[in-house]
């Protein structure tokens, strides 16, 4: 359930192994395509990607980045990830990757079901667990299967079935939010800036030579289209003061929402739960994506033992394998965000302590490896996937 990139990538990857499956998706192919999400991609997802047949690795080659930025206090700091962990990763955007993962399933013949709007998953605990759903066009269907994963979102309707309510988990909200644009102006900079001021965190990121994504911190109440392009330049210039940022039209602008999710259940008999349908992170670090690929590898892994040996084992064992990098990536994003925004209740001491905190960052080679291990990707420690 799902045709994102973990639905997708599994999907993939169990075909490989000879193991048929369908994936279903509430929307259509050109919706999927177009929704803006992040842009990084960790160098171990890429090789998962590139290793799998799904991506071209010269492509990915142009969307190699060495390094990012943190600028703060008036200071600014080159975190260069090739001398401090011998890796990099890619601005790689998500509907990219998701370009590349339908098309492969197109190429191998067996495209997603897209307009298949999923109502319940049932039998969850017997060998034929199914789902029951209902097309764009009104018409009903039905799938059986030997296994049914979850990896439908943040809205799962599968998380109701292996977790008894769709809101079951451990759970943080957040006192703030990003607002995104999107913008027709080449690059400002080489590299990703993140900044932290007064008026809270500036994000510089990029798509292409073209198009630049750029995120400031607002209110999560925030309504986009009431924010104007010249509040949006100042706030986003602020964050770089001693650059100029090359400016073109604003021609996309969204409020991104910050959560920090983890089910009390990935497993319930025959289904699972991956990806943003499992647990959900705030944006700072770009991790959501590279996350679910590591619940991919695990979920494959377990999956080909089944029906390989009728085993159960490694499904049984699937929750605790992934939940050990889904809490390490939980840190990892509360961490990068409480250390960059400014939450509207901070206090002088709060404030100055999180300058400390930067300083130290950016001040000892230890605390730059442990930021750059973190940003470019722990190893999944997954083998025999491919
Ligand atoms: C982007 C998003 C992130 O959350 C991040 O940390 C870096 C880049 C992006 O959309 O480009």
């Amino acid at each position: 359930m799902g045709a994102g990139p973990s639905g997708l990538l599994l999907a993939h990857l169990l075909q490989k192994a000879g193991i048929d499956s369908v994936v279903i998706d509430n929307k259509s192919r050109e919706d999927i395509e177009r929704t803006v999400k992040a842009g990084i991609v960790e160098s171990p997802a890429a090789e998962v990607l590139v290793k799998s047949g799904v991506s071209d690795p010269i492509n990915l080659e142009g969307m190699k980045h060495d390094g990012v930025e943190f600028h703060f206090d008036g200071r600014a700091h080159r975190f260069d990830f090739q001398d401090l962990v011998e890796k990099s990763v890619y601005v790689y955007p998500q509907h990219e990757v998701l370009k590349d993962l339908i098309a492969a399933r197109v190429r191998d013949g067996v495209p997603p079901l897209f307009e298949h709007q999923a109502d319940a998953v049932l039998d969850a605990e017997t060998d034929q667990p199914r789902i029951v759903g209902t097309t764009s066009g009104g018409e009903p269907f039905e799938i059986v299967a030997d296994v049914v994963v979850g990896a439908d979102g943040s809205g799962s309707i599968a998380r109701t079935t292996v977790c008894g309510s769709q809101r079951d988990g451990y759970f943080r909200e957040y006192p703030f939010a990003w607002f995104g644009v999107l913008v027709e102006a080449p690059s400002t900079f080489d590299e990703l800036v993140y900044s932290r001021s007064e008026n809270g965190f500036v994000l510089i990121s990029t798509r292409d030579k073209d198009v630049q994504r750029m995120y400031f911190q607002c209110d999560p109440l925030t309504d986009a289209a009431t924010v104007s392009d010249e509040q949006i330049w100042d706030r986003l210039q602020s964050g770089v003061p001693s650059t100029e940022l090359l400016r073109g039209p604003i021609f996309r602008k969204d409020v991104l929402r910050f959560r920090s999710f983890v089910a009390h259940e990935l497993r319930k008999g025959r289904v699972f739960l991956m990806g943003d349908a499992a647990h959900t992170v705030p944006p700072t670090g770009a991790k959501g994506m590279n996350l679910a690929i590591s619940d991919v590898l695990w979920l494959n892994q377990a999956l080909r033992s089944f029906f390989a040996t009728g085993s159960e084992e490694l499904m049984i064992a699937y929750p605790e394998n992934a939940l050990k990098r889904i809490w390490k990536a939980q840190h990892f994003s509360f961490w990068m965000t409480s250390m960059m925004h400014i939450a509207p209740d901070a206090t002088e001491f709060d404030n100055r302590r999180g300058l400390g905190e930067l300083a130290l960052l950016t001040e000892s080679r230890y605390a730059q490896q442990y930021f750059a291990e973190a940003y470019t990707g722990w190893d999944y420690g997954v083998d025999d996937w491919n």
